[in-house]
């Protein structure tokens, strides 16, 4: 599983890249809402730092046609690793199918069901993207939703991948991973819970109090090799 950060905020988009093994950004109108910045400009930001990774933006028209320009403008901007997202209902099923001949890598977002998901990958999406946290604010299972969708998808052997969104938790992630889910992509808050440990903190204070007890003034190999 790779993971992907959920975010459109390029310090916090730095700071993860920093500390975490992540593969690219997602974004989506409210994400660049919440960023309070150009729109634009931020995106260009974006592909600037994270170079030829995977950025996946979403389009805004809500009818097929346009949705199809708006697909072909932002990959002309912003290159052949940029996935346009679109909501998987009629209209972008129907723009999905009308970019299928065209070299536009599509991830069908908004899935609430496997049903979607099914159709999104008959219409040529490179990836379906079920929002696990939400589908359990609807009482239903997210994860299991999205395991089933993956199961759908391999029986029916397709080429369509999975990458699940919308968590609250990292055991909702660590789950998917379990199954071999493709991608994830959290949040930068879902990103800070993945090693906020005690436990760990305390084991690495103790090594570092035990080895400044052999000798005050050496404290790491630096200090004996370097
Ligand atoms: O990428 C879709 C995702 O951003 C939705 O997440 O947290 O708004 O449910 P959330």
């Amino acid at each position: 599983m790779k993971l992907l950060i959920d975010d459109a905020n390029i310090d916090n988009i730095k700071y993860l890249y920093e500390y975490f093994p992540v593969s690219g950004v997602t974004t989506n109108p409210s994400i660049l809402f919440k960023n309070k910045k150009d729109p634009l400009e931020t995106l260009v930001e974006i592909r600037e730092f994270i170079g030829d990774d995977q950025l996946h933006i979403q389009v805004l028209s809500d009818n097929a046609d346009d949705i199809v320009k708006e697909a072909r403008l932002l990959k002309e901007k912003f290159g052949t690793n940029t996935f346009i997202k679109i909501p998987t209902n009629k209209e972008g099923l129907k723009a999905m199918r009308l970019l299928e001949n065209e070299k536009i890598k599509i991830t069908a977002t908004a899935i609430y069901s496997p049903t979607q998901a099914f159709l999104a990958s008959l219409a040529g999406a490179v990836y379906v993207a079920p929002y696990v946290n939400r589908i359990d604010n609807l009482g239903y299972d997210g994860v299991e939703t999205t395991i089933k969708i993956q199961n759908i998808l391999e029986k029916n052997q397709t080429d369509t991948k999975v990458l699940a969104a919308s968590f609250k938790n990292t055991n909702q992630v660590l789950k998917l991973a379990e199954y071999g889910i493709s991608i994830a992509t959290c949040s930068y808050e879902v990103f800070g819970k993945f090693i906020e440990d005690n436990n760990v903190n305390k084991a690495v204070e103790d090594f570092v109090n035990d080895f400044k007890a052999i000798d005050k003034d050496r404290r790491t190999w630096t200090d004996y090799l370097g």
